[in-house]
């Protein structure tokens, strides 16, 4: 069968909720094996009860450890990578060290991804990148989250040129509410929540199933490579 997921490999990078979970469980349900990957092994295997889903161990700040990632589960049809280590915060409050963890986590490890997995994919094969809202939302209190996905835009497109014809494409959510904007308190985050769904042209914030959606269609459509798809509500417009 012609681009669909049936009997394909997908890797997953991420957390075992949010984004990510919602990505692993529309791949299986769509026929893929799914390996979903990340820094917590033993949490990844228990929070699946399907012999479909196996979980490995990766740390994408650590080459050392994608490289033994990209050896244990050998060739693959499609890599996603969820992960993010988000450097919020006015310029004034904005560290070096969060910054470059921010890089080092969303925009290098990927590439170090492309890099050790890319002679694995097979025919048909595609990565899909995390890139977020506030690439294309110039607000005050995002700079680093802002030019972290900026980067990650742009390393999709050079990675469509380098590693054709392997696809890479890249989703750009809106607000979802996957427990990544808990640090603002039960009342913050109602508030947040509030303010952001009035603004979008949808009226809502996002679900992580309208991410995963958007994951599948990029891993699928064989004819698109090199773009950012914005799953944002249309939030940037506003
Ligand atoms: N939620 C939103 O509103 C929103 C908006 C715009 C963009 N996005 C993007 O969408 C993606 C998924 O978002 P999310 O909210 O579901 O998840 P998230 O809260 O951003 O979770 C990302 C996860 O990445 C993992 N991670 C961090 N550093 C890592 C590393 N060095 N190696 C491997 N994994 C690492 C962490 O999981 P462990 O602690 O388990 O390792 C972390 O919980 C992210 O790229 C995010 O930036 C989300």
């Amino acid at each position: 069968m012609a681009n669909t997921l049936h009997d394909k490999t997908v890797l997953v990078v991420g957390r075992a909720g949010g984004i990510a979970r919602a990505i692993v469980l529309l791949a299986r349900s769509q026929g893929a094996r799914v390996i979903a990957a990340g820094r917590d092994r033993s949490k990844l295997a228990s929070a699946y009860e399907d012999p479909g889903i196996s979980a490995e161990a990766v740390d994408l700040t650590d080459d050392a450890s994608i490289a033994a990632l990209a050896e244990r589960v050998g060739s693959v049809d499609h890599v996603v990578s969820t992960a993010s280590a988000r450097a919020r915060g006015n310029l004034a409050d904005l560290q070096r060290g969060n910054l470059q963890q921010s890089f080092d986590t969303k925009v290098i490890g990927p590439t170090m991804l492309a890099k050790y997995l890319s002679p694995q994919i097979n025919p048909g094969g595609s990565f899909v990148l995390f890139s977020g809202v506030h690439a294309f939302k110039h607000n005050v209190g995002y700079l680093g989250v802002g030019i972290t996905n900026g980067a990650v835009d742009f390393v999709t497109r050079w990675l469509a040129v380098e590693l054709a014809p392997i696809r890479v494409n890249a989703i750009s959510p809106g607000v979802i509410d996957t427990g990544a904007w808990d640090g603002l308190g039960a009342d913050g985050k109602r508030e947040y929540f509030e303010h952001i769904a009035a603004g979008n042209p949808v009226g809502r914030i996002g679900t992580p199933d309208d991410i995963a959606n958007a994951v599948l269609f990029a891993m699928t459509n064989s004819f698109m490579t090199g773009m950012t798809l914005k799953v944002d509500g249309g939030e940037p417009l506003t």
